[in-house]
């Protein structure tokens, strides 16, 4: 690696170039200020995409007597009441400026026999309300955004599979990042007066996950290694139908159109969990639905899987709907959902915790709100926190797009008049440079991927759908074990160009630590709300645990602290559908 100094600088960077990102940088652009995006994957490779069925908004052309209200029940009931109230309101209340905008921008969303942007079920959404592109709208909406931010290239350089390291802190402020080139392996110091990462999740640390490869904390952990507290991390959303053994997403558009869910004894077994909605419950619900009729041995075949049965909708409306889910099915499995089930089980999608943020997406470092200069968050790496302890489906690609713009608008405010500030170039990239050196030495004789595997399997069994104090302990063991073997495991590639096994390798340590704290949060939150259910306090306990938690990085090892709900229009109430 070279130790020359090149010190690059913009007015603001964004970090990672999905939904979020990609309209935080618009919002930049616009402007016109010198914006750099920086990004491990090509934009329209993003996360992003894999969201296909929907985005999510009150504009009634299903139902006329839809309205943001609703909307915000829904999310906050769908949170299991977890949701900062204020924060959900200036999101629901911007959901139809932003779909007529996206739709300007060139998002070609389905539309109703009359024109209008038609509207489809989802889970927990009491309303027929998602906006859509067949079954790819994650996609739509990715391409709409990367064609804007080409028309404004003047004045933004988009750095392509480059990586992010670490943050840079001076003082009470941040002022820039450490970033690599993947394909030259050059380490680089980018200075810039406001950095917004919108980094996405951490799926990727399930065995089964629908989330890309690309979906390993390397930005909630940047953060924490800076002293920012991260928020919420033991809710994780394991979504109903991923690809058995897979993963891989079969969009909850099938069940918004209409398809069953089916045990081994070929019953419609949502009856016995959600009457009232059935198949559209909440994501939580619904996936531990799944997982108890599996547990029971009422899976299908007596295996971990579930049928997702679309046969009834017919051939033409599959087509016009649900082309991808088809393809999927016959690509991955050979199944053809026209007239065959398609195998599924819950799959880890969702990562309801992350960078705490205010409703402008400015960082915070406390209860107290206390932001962090210069410092902005957008999208799933964050937590503002509208989904609380459970997120509705369609609500994620509306919250990136909302909370990209407003990240976006809070960084025009702050970078008007001030300066870059003190960067010690040579010290920062020197602290890069000898981790890549720390790597490289390495010399053990067991590979990354053992690690990786085990990591997967524990965190799938024992801090999956289902949780217990008990295998809580023996996860948490377990990853210690884990962190000490990926101390020296075996480096096959010592090359500087494209060497993808270093950055897999940095991946692998960033997703050990996010488990260890994904893990502690589970084990000290002793009540099941949301996405967290413990087998042992099965019950949610507002009297003790409605508040957001909070762990900071201290030199004890992690230290997890209350914050305060905001809740203004609904109070907390028994969550049945
Ligand atoms: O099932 C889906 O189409 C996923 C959408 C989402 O997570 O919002």
């Amino acid at each position: 690696m070279s130790s020359k100094i090149r010190t690059m600088s913009f007015d603001a960077i964004v970090i990672g170039g999905g939904g979020a990102g990609m309209r935080a940088a618009l919002q930049l652009t616009e402007s016109g200020i010198k914006t750099a995006c920086v990004t491990k994957v090509f934009p329209t490779r993003s996360h992003t995409v894999s969201a296909q069925g929907g985005i999510t908004c009150a504009i009634a052309s299903a139902d006329p007597n839809d309205d943001w209200r609703w909307h915000m029940y829904d999310t906050v009931k769908g949170g299991d009441f977890l949701s900062d109230q204020d924060a959900v309101e200036v999101y629901v209340k911007a959901a139809p400026r932003i779909i007529y905008e996206l739709e300007h921008f060139g998002c070609v969303f389905s539309r109703t026999p009359d024109g209008k942007i038609a509207q489809r079920s989802f889970g927990g959404h009491s309303k027929p309300r998602a906006c859509f592109s067949a079954d790819r709208t994650g996609h739509a909406i990715l391409h709409a955004l990367h064609e804007q931010l080409m028309k404004n290239a003047k004045s933004v350089k988009i750095y392509n599979e480059w990586y992010m390291h670490a943050l840079i802190v001076d003082g009470d402020r941040c002022n820039g990042v450490v970033v690599s080139n993947i394909q030259t392996g050059e380490v680089e110091v980018i200075q810039a007066k406001a950095v917004i990462f919108c980094t996405g999740g951490y799926g990727r640390v399930f065995k089964i996950t629908s989330n890309a490869f690309a979906s390993t904390a390397d930005g909630v952990m940047a953060a924490y290694d800076v002293g920012i507290p991260l928020e919420d991390l033991e809710f994780v959303q394991f979504h109903p139908s991923g690809l058995y053994r897979q993963g891989i997403l079969f969009s909850e558009a099938a069940r918004g159109e209409g398809a069953y869910l089916l045990n081994g004894k070929g019953e419609r077994f949502m009856q016995e969990y959600a009457p009232s909605r059935m198949e559209l419950a909440p994501r939580d619900i619904v996936a531990r639905a799944e997982q108890s009729e599996m547990d029971a041995g009422r899976g299908v075949d007596g295996k971990d899987c579930i049928h997702l049965d679309l046969r009834h909708l017919g051939e033409a409306r599959i087509m016009e709907r649900l082309p991808q889910i088809r393809q999927l099915g016959i690509d991955f499995l050979d199944v053809d959902c026209v007239t065959e089930c398609l195998p599924i089980q819950p799959t880890a999608h969702y990562s309801m915790g992350g960078i705490p943020t205010d409703i402008n997406s400015h960082v915070i470092l406390d209860a107290e709100g206390t932001r962090m200069k210069g410092f902005f968050a957008a999208g799933e790496c964050s937590c503002v926190s509208v989904h609380g302890g459970n997120r509705l489906g369609t609500n994620s690609l509306l919250e990136a797009v909302v909370f990209g713009e407003r990240a976006g608008k809070s960084v025009l405010e702050y970078t008007a008049g001030i300066d870059y500030g003190n960067v010690k170039e040579g010290q920062e990239k020197a602290r890069i440079l000898k981790k890549f050196e720390d790597i490289f030495q390495r010399d053990g004789s067991e590979s990354y991927n053992t690690i990786r595997d085990e990591m997967k399997e524990i965190m799938m069994t024992h801090c999956g759908v289902f949780r217990n104090g008990e295998k809580l302990k023996v996860c948490i063991e377990t990853l210690k074990g884990l962190q000490e073997r990926f101390k020296k495991g075996k480096v096959t590639d010592k090359g500087k160009l494209f060497n993808t096994e270093i950055y897999e390798i940095m991946e692998l340590g960033n997703m050990l630590s996010i488990a260890q704290l994904i893990a502690n949060g589970a084990l000290l939150r002793k009540e099941s709300r949301g996405g967290h259910f413990r087998t042992d306090f099965p019950k949610r306990d507002d009297e003790n645990f409605l508040h957001h938690s909070l762990v900071y990085n201290t030199p004890d090892g992690p230290v997890v602290k209350p914050k305060r709900v905001v809740i203004t229009k609904y109070p907390p109430a028994e969550r049945t559908y």
